[in-house]
């Protein structure tokens, strides 16, 4: 009774059965149906408004006078992705950054420029700069006692009354800032705001003296400190004995300036698993000062990705840099590319294998739950079989040339479905909702896997069903393969 009159326009039949009633969709309504909302919605198509709010999603935060390498990939990736999930469902997305400008690492590489290297120039070159920290940690592990200088420039950077030192930091801040624009601009992202840790000094500064009057901070041994013990969190150093900030104590004046500058609903940090203790003190620590958003503040652990051969860190001088391992893997593109164009131009073949190499890459990285450790196997992330970026491409390209063949026509006519069309149709209805999940869970991997089981179901369509010449079911098709190419699109987005 509650259900209404069915209309027989949406079903065949409606039966009960034992406790059960079964409907029975009329499949050639719904095929009509799910085609024609895909090629009116468009890019449009999965959106939905699930939340208005104004959240902003952090990640990327690469360190100056360091390397941005290899790992930064994955961060960067799933941040864009998350903000792109989360602007489909209708909230209104800020893309930030934190860009680590100061503190001891900088001090580090400062110290090791002037002492050891300053009769070199300072070169616009990532790997260079990388080099110089590299070096800077080698020769502070041989000789702990050199840490004292490294201490004072520390020291006199954040006081900032040096104006050599001052200038030499802004000179080598910007060598760095430059070289991450460029990769943010092939990786494709781009943010609307860049906070720096400098900038976060002195606001810092200040609220470490409220805790201290509090009495919510202490001081233990000379340094600053926060005891969590209680809440199984440890101790959280806020500032050396030499009274200079800590990372620690930055993150506290951040996410001040987050609430009180945006008016955000919501504050995701992308970042690191490695800092998770960290995020849970600072988002206790948050919560004690009576910051009364501290319970909008969310954190999204993003696991390390491993070669086959062990781990990167920028610390020991094992890491990939980022232009080095696209140039690897982009001259392997090109191998598999000019293999299966072989007229093709030079210059059409590295725009097209850079392409391809960006899509692998991410793709490999974002199928997986960001939780999940990744071990990157360049043969399997290139391989044009199989769960990877560029089979999905391939699909892509297969639909495209279909549709090029042909004028397309406005009108389609669904006749007997087979089962192959019937199997793609449902997959394509499913988009909205697998959206919908991966926004609940923040998981991209929700839509990556599904970009994957879409463009297989296409493929095996597209073998046993002919399009163009099929007759009566060509108008149907064409539209079927089109609609495809717009989800998937849209997936891949
Ligand atoms: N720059 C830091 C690092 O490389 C990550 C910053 C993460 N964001 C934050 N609000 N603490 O470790």
């Amino acid at each position: 009774e509650n259900i209404g009159e069915p209309s027989s326009e949406e079903f065949e039949d409606i039966q009960t059965k034992g406790s059960y009633i079964n409907f029975f969709i009329k499949r050639k309504n719904m095929a009509g149906l799910v085609v024609r909302e895909i090629l009116a919605k468009k890019e449009h198509y999965g959106k939905n408004k699930l939340k208005k709010e104004k959240v902003m999603v952090e990640f990327s935060q690469a360190n100056t006078h360091k390397a941005f390498h290899f790992g930064h990939i994955r961060g960067t990736s799933l941040g864009e992705s998350l903000a792109r999930i989360l602007e489909f469902c209708g909230n209104n997305v800020i893309r930030v950054n934190y860009q680590g400008d100061s503190g001891m690492h900088v001090a580090k590489w400062i110290w090791c420029y002037k002492k050891y290297h300053s009769s070199e120039k300072i070169k616009n070159d990532e790997a260079w700069i990388a080099s110089i920290y590299v070096d800077a940690v080698k020769r502070l592990t041989t000789n702990e006692k050199l840490q004292e200088e490294v201490d004072a420039i520390n020291k006199s950077l954040e006081e900032g009354k040096d104006n050599k030192l001052n200038l030499l930091w802004k000179k080598t801040r910007k060598l760095s800032l430059d070289a991450f624009e460029q990769i943010y601009k092939e990786l494709n992202t781009h943010f609307d705001f860049y906070f720096f840790e400098k900038e976060m000094e002195k606001d810092a500064l200040r609220i470490v003296e409220d805790l201290l009057a509090k009495k919510i901070a202490t001081i233990s041994d000379g340094a600053t400190i926060i005891d969590l013990k209680k809440y199984n969190l440890g101790v959280w150093v806020l500032l050396r004995k030499d009274k200079t900030v800590l990372y620690s104590a930055k993150d506290l004046a951040l996410a001040e300036k987050k609430f009180n500058r945006y008016k955000i609903d919501r504050s995701i940090y992308v970042v690191g698993a490695e800092q998770k203790l960290h995020f849970y003190q600072l988002f206790k620590t948050l919560e004690l000062m009576g910051f009364s958003q501290s319970k909008k503040c969310k954190y999204i652990p993003v696991s390390e990705i491993r070669f086959p051969w062990g781990k990167m860190s920028s610390r020991t001088g094992e890491n990939v840099l980022y232009s080095e391992f696209i140039k690897q893997i982009t001259e392997f593109a090109k191998k598999g590319t000019k293999e299966r164009d072989k007229k093709i131009s030079q210059k059409e073949l590295e725009k097209r294998a850079l392409k391809i190499s960006i899509a692998a890459i991410k793709y490999f990285l974002l199928k997986q739950h960001p939780n999940k450790n990744i071990i990157f196997k360049r043969e399997e992330a290139m391989n044009f079989d199989g769960d990877t970026g560029p089979y999905i491409l391939y699909s892509y390209a297969r639909a495209s040339s279909i549709l090029k063949k042909v004028k397309q026509k406005r009108k389609f006519e669904v006749r007997d479905l087979n089962e192959k069309e019937i199997e793609l149709v449902k997959k394509l209805s499913l988009f909205p909702d697998v959206v919908a999940s991966a926004y609940k869970n923040l998981n991209p991997s929700i839509i990556a896997n599904y970009s994957y089981q879409l463009a297989q179901i296409f493929n095996e369509f597209y073998h046993s069903c002919p399009v163009i010449g099929s007759e009566e079911h060509e108008s149907f098709r064409l539209a079927l393969v089109e609609s495809f190419r717009q989800v998937l699109k849209n997936s891949l987005y």
